[in-house]
């Protein structure tokens, strides 16, 4: 298995908080990437589509607390949940300056809730085994070379019966030369190749995130499936860009079961696609509707319980608050993303 580097988590740090401030109106670093009127518009699209998918989720007897998101970035989907829904969970990213700035964005977007906020590594989620009835999470499985580790550690963290649901996520294509990656507003040249309709076809997306050392990836078909095999049941749309057939598939216990209708396959291996994923973890629900979610929280490190000022009495680590938001990476990995708000 392959897991995302330092220098990968470093360049997602230091990447999401320039981009945060330009966001903010504070300075233009990437004239490429959004500025603040254009992420609101593209927030609020996100934020309409993740209403389609909960009350999509609620007819489907989903239960949508408590919840986790990871890669929460500034918590704007989790606070639908909490609004809409009365939902009670946290909204989890590595970069600790998205989610400082989940007030500024939740009050231009109009959203009254703002999510509890843990910054910490995916792979090391900082909470008890079988905690949470629902895991979610939206664009940011493509950030690591593989999504089987990360998935793994969702199940460990999802209560038996709990439900993981992953949206806008994409699907490799065979056919693209991959000439050159594009920033995510095209440049002069690239829009006038647009018109051609090879853009696709030869180039990718993502520049100024991979200048930065972020991963940009796509998972074929067959890396999706392996990643979702430690799931008892799950049910998986794929469909292709930008149009065609959607194919809606559910796993069985034979290898080879993630398997779209021929047309789908065929147009996905042309032009990529989209993957939705709905996974549940064997075992029947407990109920943790009124649970306290503080009481969820784990020591990154040993995963054993901390003291409500989070203490690790086993490793003998303290881990701290920043803004209202708590900071449960393990030490070493402290130490390099964020060395000023290190005690040493
Ligand atoms: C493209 S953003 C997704 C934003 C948000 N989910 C949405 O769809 O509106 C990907 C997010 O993944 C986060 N991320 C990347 N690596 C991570 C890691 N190892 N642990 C936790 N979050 C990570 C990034 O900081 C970033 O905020
Ligand atoms: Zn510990």
């Amino acid at each position: 298995m392959q897991y995302q580097k330092i220098e990968n988590k470093i360049g997602e740090v230091k990447y999401r908080k320039k981009l945060t401030k330009q966001y903010l109106g504070k300075n233009k670093f990437f004239p490429s990437e959004p500025d603040t009127k254009e992420i609101i518009s593209a927030l609020k699209d996100r934020i309409s589509s993740t209403k389609n998918d909960f009350t999509f989720l609620k007819k489907q007897d989903v239960s949508l607390t408590p919840y986790l998101e990871i890669g929460a970035e500034f918590g704007h989907r989790a606070s639908i949940l909490e609004e809409k829904y009365n939902s009670s969970g946290f909204a989890l990213d590595l970069s600790l300056e998205s989610l400082t700035q989940a007030p500024f964005f939740a009050k231009k977007l109009k959203l009254k809730k703002i999510p509890q906020r843990i910054c910490a590594d995916a792979y090391h989620l900082p909470f008890l085994n079988n905690s949470f009835e629902f895991v979610f999470c939206y664009q940011t499985l493509h950030h690591f070379p593989d999504p089987s580790p990360i998935i793994g550690e969702i199940y460990r963290v999802l209560a038996p019966g709990g439900h993981f649901f992953v949206n806008e996520e994409p699907v490799s294509q065979r056919l693209n030369l991959n000439l050159w990656r594009r920033p995510t507003k095209l440049r002069a040249w690239e829009k006038a190749i647009k018109y051609t309709f090879i853009l696709p076809f030869v180039s990718t997306i993502g520049k100024t995130e991979t200048n930065h050392r972020i991963l940009e990836e796509t998972f074929n078909i067959k890396t999706w499936e392996k990643s979702l095999n430690c799931f008892e049941n799950a049910t998986v749309w794929l469909k292709p860009y930008p149009f065609g057939q959607e194919s809606k598939i559910n796993k069985k216990k034979s290898a080879g079961w993630l398997k779209p209708n021929p047309l789908t396959r065929s147009l996905i291996n042309l032009s990529g696609g989209g993957i939705k994923i709905l996974a549940r973890k064997g075992g029947k629900l407990q109920n943790k509707v009124n649970s306290q979610i503080e009481s969820f929280l784990a020591c990154p490190l040993c995963r054993k319980i901390m003291t409500p000022k989070l203490f690790c009495s086993k490793c003998r680590t303290g881990y701290q608050s920043f803004k209202r938001i708590k900071l449960l990476l393990e030490k070493r990995l402290m130490v390099k993303l964020y060395p000023k708000l290190t005690n040493v």
